[in-house]
């Protein structure tokens, strides 16, 4: 009963104009919480400077057309919606995703309250809320969400092909692809880029129904949450008669980074005999331009350098140092998501914690 009372409160504070989180927030406050901080959330110029920098540059600013929203903001209506990104209705409607050449496109559903989901078990399950017999009636049947229907038939949200219509791969005028992220990631559901990016983390998915964890909506990104996916990344080493290597294990199915503007570092240093020498960083980018060298995306119609991490690349990258037995080898890949240089062209320069060097894998090894 005191479920049920609960219920009529969210239900008539839902008659109240709200935005769509604070309705969501009501069953769902774990994960609303996590989403407020993530990338979608924060997708636009409002809210992520790298973004509003290359909108400030951009030619079609100056036109007043923000095609970027199809991704950045895609069920937004105004200005005042851009402001709310990659919403909870944007990922949650999308039904299929259409395969196109320059940028893949998504399907939304018809019925704005039809939410798909996935969850092991129910897969063939389609959840339609009944208003007078399951809810206002107090019937035995009071499955699913007094609020939305589910639909858990969509094969989609259990190998994260819906993830597909925005980040499948994007070419800009110049046929030129500015990012790609691979198919490769989305084919089963045993490890795709939902279990990987969303991993089940402890805490109830809604109030209303108790379960022990759920998938986690801050999104493990460059941004945010970059430790949640080091286990993905290995770092070995291998001393040999010139030298040394540090062998570099992706084991994501796309690029170790998939923006242009980032920047991937190895870092080394080697202690002998209690004195640190810190040995030169080595940096791995994939770098679009055109003649004059690197270039904002939109001005690009060459790859300048690509020597970024692959899909599943193990890498070894040699080194000429000797080193004696008892030297210690630390070894640090990181990565910037934008370099000053870059962050100077955004007129982003003040947003310092933009511009660090962030550690995705550390690791040290004794020489024997
Ligand atoms: C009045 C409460 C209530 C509100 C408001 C509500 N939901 Fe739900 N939602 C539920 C309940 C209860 C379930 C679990 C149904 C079940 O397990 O059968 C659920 C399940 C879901 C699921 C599927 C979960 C799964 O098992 O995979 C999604 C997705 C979802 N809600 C999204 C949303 C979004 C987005 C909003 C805001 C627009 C929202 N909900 C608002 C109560 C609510
Ligand atoms: C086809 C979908 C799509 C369109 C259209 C699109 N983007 Fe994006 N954009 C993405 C995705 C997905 C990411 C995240 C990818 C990543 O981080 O590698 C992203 C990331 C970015 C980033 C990096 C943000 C950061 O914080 O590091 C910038 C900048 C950006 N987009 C600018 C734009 C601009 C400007 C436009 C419009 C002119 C645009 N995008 C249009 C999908 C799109
Ligand atoms: C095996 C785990 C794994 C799978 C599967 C996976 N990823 Fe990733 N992803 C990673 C790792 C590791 C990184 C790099 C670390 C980081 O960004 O913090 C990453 C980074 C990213 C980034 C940030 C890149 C940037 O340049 O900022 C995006 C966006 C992304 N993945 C999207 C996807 C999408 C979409 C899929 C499905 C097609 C997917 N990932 C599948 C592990 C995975
Ligand atoms: C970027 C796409 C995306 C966005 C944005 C998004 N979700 Fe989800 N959500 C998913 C996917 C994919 C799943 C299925 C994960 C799984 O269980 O494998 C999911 C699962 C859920 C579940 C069930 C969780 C569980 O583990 O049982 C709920 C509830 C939910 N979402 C609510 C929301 C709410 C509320 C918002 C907005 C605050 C939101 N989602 C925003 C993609 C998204
Ligand atoms: C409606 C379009 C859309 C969909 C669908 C979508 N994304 Fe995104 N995603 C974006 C955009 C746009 C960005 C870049 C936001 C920014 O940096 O400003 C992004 C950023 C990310 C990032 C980078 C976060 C960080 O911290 O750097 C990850 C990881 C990611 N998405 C994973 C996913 C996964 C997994 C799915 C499927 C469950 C998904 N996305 C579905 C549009 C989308």
């Amino acid at each position: 009963m005191k479920k049920m009372l609960f219920l009529a409160a969210a239900l008539s504070s839902l008659l109240f104009a709200q935005s769509e989180t604070e309705t969501c927030k009501k069953c769902h406050p774990q994960i609303v919480d996590e989403f407020e901080g993530s990338m979608h959330r924060n997708a636009t110029y409002y809210n992520d400077p790298i973004h509003k920098g290359a909108w400030d540059l951009h030619p079609l600013k100056e036109k007043g057309d923000y095609s970027c929203k199809e991704c950045h903001a895609p069920l937004a209506k105004n200005e005042e919606e851009i402001k709310d990104g990659v919403t909870c209705a944007s990922c949650h409607t999308i039904k299929d995703v259409e395969e196109h050449a320059a940028k893949n496109k998504n399907v939304f559903g018809k019925n704005p309250k039809t939410f798909y989901s996935a969850e092991a078990g129910r897969e063939k399950e389609k959840v339609i809320y009944k208003q007078e017999s399951s809810w206002f009636g107090m019937n035995k049947t009071t499955v699913g969400s007094p609020y939305h229907d589910i639909d858990y038939t969509n094969e989609k949200f259990y190998n994260g092909q819906m993830c597909m219509g925005c980040h499948s791969h994007r070419q800009n005028g110049e046929q030129l692809m500015v990012c790609e992220t691979g198919k490769e990631g989305a084919q089963n559901k045993e490890e795709n880029c939902i279990t990987c990016h969303m991993p089940k983390v402890q805490g109830t998915a809604t109030t209303i129904r108790h379960s022990q964890t759920h998938a986690y909506h801050g999104f493990a990104g460059s941004h945010k949450n970059p430790e949640m996916l080091s286990k993905y990344v290995d770092l070995e080493f291998n001393k040999n008669s010139s030298g040394f290597d540090v062998i570099i294990n992706n084991k994501a199915p796309h690029n170790l980074m998939l923006h242009p503007m980032r920047v991937v570092e190895l870092r080394v240093n080697v202690t002998s005999d209690g004195k640190v020498t810190p040995l030169k960083p080595l940096s791995f980018v994939r770098a679009i331009g055109n003649e004059n060298g690197p270039s904002m995306p939109w001005l690009a119609n060459q790859v300048v350098t690509d020597t970024m991490i692959k899909a599943n690349e193990k890498k070894s990258v040699p080194y000429t140092d000797a080193l004696k037995k008892g030297d210690k080898v630390e070894v640090q890949l990181g990565y910037y998501l934008v370099t000053p240089k870059a962050a100077e062209k955004l007129n982003i320069q003040e947003k310092k914690e933009l511009q660090k060097f962030n550690v995705l894998k550390q690791k040290s090894f004794i020489v024997e």
